[in-house]
């Protein structure tokens, strides 16, 4: 993303809830942000992620709501893919509500599996997170085989 893409990517963070403050992540060294752009060049989506040593941890990723299931999702994730391959990331790593099936289906899609629950992560609901992760070959970008080590679905 640009700087002047600031506050259309806040825009969708509010709606969304995400709690991301985006000038504060710009200024991160670690963080790297990649938005999704219709063919209008309107920003519909974006992707946030903190490189620590040889993780990228996934931290939030939401598209404006009146645009979703148009595969804008998917293409952040392809972007988030794609640069952990280029920094030859093993371990990509994310936390995501357990009720949260949409999310969950599309992490799963990109080879994401359950490792366990965060009790009580989310404070507001009290909701559990489901911890998931993936990781690669950092020579080849593989993806190395997991399986889901927690039954998500209650
Ligand atoms: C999760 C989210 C980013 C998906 O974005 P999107 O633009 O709708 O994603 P896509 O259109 O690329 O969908 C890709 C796949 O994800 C899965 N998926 C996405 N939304 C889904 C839903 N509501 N129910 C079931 N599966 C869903 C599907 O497998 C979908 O593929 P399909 O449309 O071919 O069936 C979006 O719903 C969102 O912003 N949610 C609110 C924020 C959020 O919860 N973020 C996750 C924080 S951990």
């Amino acid at each position: 993303m640009k700087r002047a893409d600031v506050s259309s990517v806040q825009a969708i963070s509010d709606s969304a809830r995400a709690g991301v403050d985006v000038r504060a992540e710009l200024e991160r060294e670690h963080a790297r942000i990649w938005v999704a752009r219709d063919e209008h060049g309107a920003i519909r989506g974006f992707c946030l992620a903190w490189v620590v040593a040889d993780e990228l941890h996934l931290i939030n990723i939401a598209t404006d709501a009146a645009h979703r299931r148009r595969g804008f999702g998917r293409r952040l994730m392809q972007a988030f893919m794609s640069f952990a391959r280029e920094i030859s990331a093993r371990l990509l790593l994310l936390e995501v509500r357990r009720s949260n099936r949409g999310a969950i289906g599309l992490y799963r899609q990109f080879g994401f599996v359950a490792m366990g629950f965060r009790r009580g992560y989310y404070q507001q609901t009290n909701e559990d997170a489901v911890e998931m992760m993936l990781a690669l070959d950092p020579k080849t970008g593989q993806i190395q085989p997991g399986r889901d080590e927690v039954c998500v679905v209650p």
